[in-house]
């Protein structure tokens, strides 16, 4: 397979949820531009208009009008978060600091994801959570005022830090919050671009009550974790090269790219700039023979959504890859331990569950066969890639799935062969 071009992979699924929220909350106009149009981004549109925020249809360029922190409105329907992780958790936050009632619902996935990890620090600082027994949706929350926490969460995880900072931003009281790894920034960076008074130190991130919060235009780079799948298939590819415009390259989000780099691909960062608080490039990737690598917990966060793909180039690789510390895959949109090793081996490569992770051990055999999805937008597309290899043939079951963060998918994969 050849692969050629440039492709601008659609807007950052965080960066959107957040840009959405961050309008809502805000007093006064904030234009989205770029924003991802996926199905993800629409359950936050769709949540924040039932609690009364008037926001537009999305389209490429919009304007939020928001009426500030404590302007949400008893809703009268559940919230439907659909598949939205993202949006369930840090929607979360805001509700647990507004005074109403709310229940949030989601498909089968979501209903199955732990929410007990913002429920615990949402209640220390004062909101009562009422939830299913296997702490799943639907999730009641009654907000109200609440008080200053300090929260060591157990896992690194930028949704349950957003929950916390979202909180304590909009009942204006102080949080600590510390993880053991550091996750995906774009909190952070989107509140102190705000104006909000935050101080980031390793893997702690401090609000201070009462900060002052202001409106701010958005510009939405592109998905690393979708411009990802195109990094993969150039380092996959025979020949040629692929130019990716505009990713967004912050710290927190780029260990895929990093991880492909060292494992022999030629990944270059073009165009280099910062916008809003981000940086962003061209990524331009060219094929090469890969070699395996190990991946451990301190890795994880900076590549978390991108270890399906990693172990799919992983079977074509020289050599073993072996993922540990990697237990939060098994929380994601389907438990990616099992699906992906599962799949794998369906399609007649080497690969084994690790309690925590997985091990896989690459050739360059014909890989073929049927890929069950569990209706997970990240194993569709991750071995849509492999199935674009010379000689591969893979069925995948549910390719509408990609419409959770990259409605365009199946067309740009499409787009850059050939
Ligand atoms: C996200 C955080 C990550 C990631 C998800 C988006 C976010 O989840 O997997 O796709 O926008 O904050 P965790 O923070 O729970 O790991």
């Amino acid at each position: 397979m050849r692969v050629s071009g440039s492709l601008r992979v659609p807007g950052d699924k965080s960066i959107s949820h957040r840009a959405l929220i961050f309008g809502a909350l805000g007093t006064g106009e904030s234009r989205v531009t770029r924003i991802l149009q996926s199905a993800d981004v629409h359950s936050t549109a769709g949540v924040l208009r039932s609690l009364g925020v008037a926001i537009p249809q999305l389209s490429d360029d919009f304007v939020v009008r928001g009426l500030g922190r404590s302007s949400l409105r008893q809703p009268t329907e559940d919230l439907d978060c659909g598949n939205s992780g993202t949006t369930t958790r840090l929607m979360a936050g805001v509700v647990a600091a507004s005074k109403l009632t709310a229940t949030f619902v989601g498909d089968a996935s979501l209903s199955k994801r732990p929410m007990r990890r913002v429920a615990r620090p949402l209640e220390a600082m004062g909101a009562q959570f009422e939830l299913p027994e296997n702490g799943g949706l639907p999730m009641t929350i009654t907000g109200g005022s609440l008080h200053d926490i300090e929260w060591n969460s157990e896992v690194a995880s930028a949704q349950i830090k957003s929950a916390i900072l979202l909180a304590a931003l909009v009942s204006g009281v102080r949080a600590k919050v510390s993880e053991p790894v550091r996750s995906r920034d774009h909190t952070e960076r989107m509140l102190s671009a705000r104006g909000v008074a935050l101080a980031v130190d390793e893997t702690t991130v401090t609000i201070e009550a009462d900060s002052a919060f202001e409106t701010l235009d958005t510009e939405v780079p592109g998905d690393p974790s979708s411009a990802a799948f195109f990094a993969g298939l150039a380092a996959l590819a025979s020949s040629g090269s692929l130019r990716l415009l505009g990713v967004c390259v912050n710290p927190t989000r780029v260990g895929f790219l990093e991880r492909i780099k060292s494992m022999g691909a030629r990944v270059d960062f073009e165009n280099a700039r910062v916008d809003g608080g981000e940086s962003i490039a061209d990524v331009m990737v060219s094929p090469a023979q890969l070699k395996g690598t190990t991946v451990v917990e301190a890795d994880v966060p900076a590549m978390v959504d991108e270890l399906p793909l990693l172990a799919c180039l992983a079977s074509r690789a020289d050599g073993e890859t072996v993922i540990t510390g990697a237990n939060e895959l098994r929380v994601k949109e389907s438990d990616r331990i099992t699906a992906v090793v599962s799949n794998l081996r369906a399609i007649g490569a080497t690969a084994e569950e690790l309690p925590d992770g997985m091990r896989i051990v690459g050739s360059d055999r014909r890989l073929a066969g049927k890929v069950v999805t569990h209706g997970d937008h990240r194993l569709a597309m991750a071995f849509g890639v492999l199935g674009a290899v010379d000689g591969n043939a893979i069925e995948i079951d549910d390719r509408d799935c990609v419409s959770v963060s990259y409605p365009g998918f199946w067309s740009d994969l499409a787009s850059v062969r050939g």
